[in-house]
């Protein structure tokens, strides 16, 4: 481990030019207009892993965006780790609020600003050349490692649990290991234990069969735009709870010794307001900043639409409206369930002057790891050999779906060791990562193949 390490050291320059070349295409999945910058992204992870060292590195089509997959199997007797990770985006947009353009990475106070710079190409890449180091620096490996990078993660990954499902035998492991979440701050090191799910839907209401002039109809024609408003309003009851029929009955309440875990964990109510520029928060009530976003279910509006939004006035009653809703989702709700009991209450709060149509469009089953595991216990040693202090264990809002997937068609536990700040930014303007934290990111991750070798000797 000592001569991979003193690579890192001799290398790390190399490694973060190439990492600003990986940031540099802008691999954006969901949008059909980026779809050879997609592709162009994972032929350039799949060379980057060949030059690692690494074996079989294939880059393979599916009916979306590619799936890169490498391995190196140093001996079929040892302990195996599959790397996760994924090489696509989220699209940039507003543009006109980034310092500097999202594809053309810069260094500024030892951040890497870019899109994808922590989601997750940065946090991605740590791994491929913890492997590098391994391979070049010694010729072989503790472990062995397989890596299975998809490009549809911030599409809803429609193509990755049917390729999962006919290579079960290519993507056999003893765990998975994971960076795309956050540690708590840039000196806490952290694994997350758990992660909400969540249910994406749209829905869009139809009004008159065509626009119409609000002179001459305003005043007896029930507008698209007031009816969703008021549903959407009645979502969240007045203590913020969800109000659709039936959306906590599976909902896990946190345990005492949980609530007393979360409130163990160093946060600081004021300077979280303040570095997102909010003045009071709203909360379920009866519940912490900490569980409200990480142990309790929300339900969010990400877009609306209808009627006219270009300059100056237009007097119009539209045909249509529409709303993007989407929940969080925690343990054991089911996304299907709260995507039709969503659909119940719009059929039903529905104003006899309107019809809808409604959309589930993606969704994911929330987790919760074993941290008990020799995985576990291999990332917390690796992240007290590279902190100097043991890491904590978190609860995190967002969400990863393919950990249950791991979980339910490979039998896998998942290590989310996480190397995010939520001041990162990502998937908004000015994304970022430090360049202390994808250099440490590499070194716990050559830390993290040694511990797990040891560790799985020591457990059977
Ligand atoms: N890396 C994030 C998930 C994440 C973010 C976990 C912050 C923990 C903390 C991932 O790329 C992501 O954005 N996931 C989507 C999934 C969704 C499209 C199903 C999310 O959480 O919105
Ligand atoms: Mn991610
Ligand atoms: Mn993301």
């Amino acid at each position: 481990m000592k001569q991979a390490l003193q690579y890192v050291e001799a290398h790390f320059d190399d490694f973060l030019n190439e990492l600003l070349d990986f940031l540099r295409i802008p691999s954006i999945s969901t949008d059909p207009a980026y779809r050879d910058a997609v592709q162009e992204a994972a032929t350039w992870l799949a060379e980057n892993m060949r030059r690692a060292g690494m074996h079989h590195v294939t880059v393979y089509p599916t009916a979306g965006h590619p799936i890169v997959y490498a391995e190196h199997i140093e001996d079929p007797s040892l302990p195996t780790v599959l790397v996760y990770g994924h090489y696509d985006v989220q699209p940039p947009d507003p543009l006109e609020l980034w310092e500097s353009p999202p594809f053309e990475p810069v260094i500024k106070n030892g951040q890497i600003y870019a899109r994808g710079a922590s989601d997750d190409k940065g946090q991605l890449f740590m791994h491929v050349k913890a492997v590098e180091a391994y391979l070049q620096a010694e010729g072989h490996m503790p472990v062995n490692v397989k890596f299975l990078v998809e490009g549809e993660e911030e599409s809803g990954s429609e193509n990755l649990v049917p390729f999962i499902q006919q290579h079960k035998e290519m993507l056999q492991a003893d765990t998975v290991l994971i960076s795309d979440t956050a540690m708590l701050d840039e000196d806490k090191p952290s694994i997350t234990y758990a992660l909400r799910g969540m249910a994406y839907t749209q829905v869009e209401i139809q009004g008159p069969s065509r626009d119409l002039h609000s002179g001459v109809y305003g005043g007896a024609v029930d507008n698209p735009i007031h009816v969703l408003s008021r549903l959407i309003a009645g979502l969240h009851d007045e203590k913020h709870r969800i109000a659709i029929p039936g959306f906590y009955d599976d909902v896990r309440e946190l345990t005492e010794e949980e609530r007393a875990l979360l409130k163990a964990i160093p946060f600081d109510e004021e300077a979280w307001k303040a570095s997102i520029g909010v003045k009071e928060v709203r909360t379920e009530e009866g519940y912490s900043i900490l569980e409200a976003t990480t142990a309790r279910p929300a339900l969010d509006v990400n877009g609306i639409w209808g009627g006219y939004q270009g300059e100056g006035a237009k007097t119009v009653i539209p045909a249509r409206a529409g709303a993007k809703i989407s929940m969080r989702l925690v343990a054991d709700q089911d996304p299907e369930d709260i995507a039709e009991k969503t659909r119940k209450y719009f059929e039903e709060h529905m104003p006899p002057t309107a019809s809808f149509t409604f959309t589930y469009i993606h969704g994911g089953y929330p987790v919760t790891v074993d941290i008990h595991s020799p995985a576990m216990q291999a990332a917390a040693e690796a992240l007290e050999a590279v902190y100097g202090k043991k890491p904590y264990f978190t609860r995190e809002g967002g969400s990863i779906p393919v950990v249950a997937d791991f979980k339910r068609i490979l039998g896998l536990e998942s290590v989310l060791m996480g190397f995010g700040l939520n001041s990162d930014a990502i998937h908004s303007p000015n994304e970022h990562f430090g360049i202390n934290r994808f250099r440490k990111g590499i070194e716990a991750s050559v830390h993290f193949q040694d511990r797990f070798a040891h560790q799985k000797k020591g457990a059977s």
